[in-house]
């Protein structure tokens, strides 16, 4: 795809929708989890989404600290595979921290499940999840998140960090590339 020609795309979520769920999910987040919440990122996807909760975290009272992880699964091709590649680790020491995951979308749940599996294997106290999408109807792995900001429909959604093909995490808003 040609970078300069924009394709259309749908606006499924706007800046301010966006702006409202995840100021109530750090509201419903600061209420449960501890202060002082070891937050950890999933690379590349949820970057705009984290950046803008943790801040939302600070309004609500939380102090938590920050770590990141890139994970990424095998192309489409071998989707079947299930493998996610963790190809960058998180310096903290999870042992006896209550952490939460933070990712752009939950939608087999691969991804998710590899990042909780792998931290309560390293011995956090407790392993949390928040996705700011849930793609319910595709999941192949039985796993929930704790805090989701939107449902969507098996639908390919791109901005706000969400890619198509390392194009789109600029936009402010979630939509969907027009196919057409
Ligand atoms: P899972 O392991 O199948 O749950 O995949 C979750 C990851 O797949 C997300 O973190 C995204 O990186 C990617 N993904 C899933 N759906 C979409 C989409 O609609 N647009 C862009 N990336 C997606
Ligand atoms: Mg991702």
């Amino acid at each position: 795809m040609d970078p300069k020609k924009q394709p259309e795309i749908d606006v499924i979520f706007d800046a301010e929708t966006i702006a409202e769920r995840v100021e109530i999910l750090a509201q419903d987040i600061a209420k449960e989890l501890p202060d002082d919440l070891l937050v950890i990122v999933v690379l590349k996807g949820s970057f705009v989404f984290a950046a803008d909760l943790l801040r939302a975290l600070d309004r609500a009272g939380m102090r938590p600290t920050v770590d990141f992880v890139t994970l990424s699964s095998y192309g489409m091709e071998t989707q079947s595979s299930g493998a996610v590649n963790l190809a960058r680790d998180i310096s903290e020491d999870v042992r006896g921290r209550t952490v939460m995951i933070i990712d752009d979308i939950l939608d087999t749940g691969r991804t998710m499940a590899f990042a909780t599996d792998l931290m309560t294997a390293r011995g956090a106290a407790a392993v949390h999840t928040c996705v700011l999408l849930d793609k319910h109807e595709k999941r192949e792995v039985q796993i929930e998140a704790d805090y989701a900001g939107f449902p969507v429909d098996d639908v390919f959604v791109v901005g706000y960090g969400i890619d198509m093909a390392h194009l789109f995490r600029s936009l402010p808003f979630i939509g969907m590339v027009r196919q057409d």
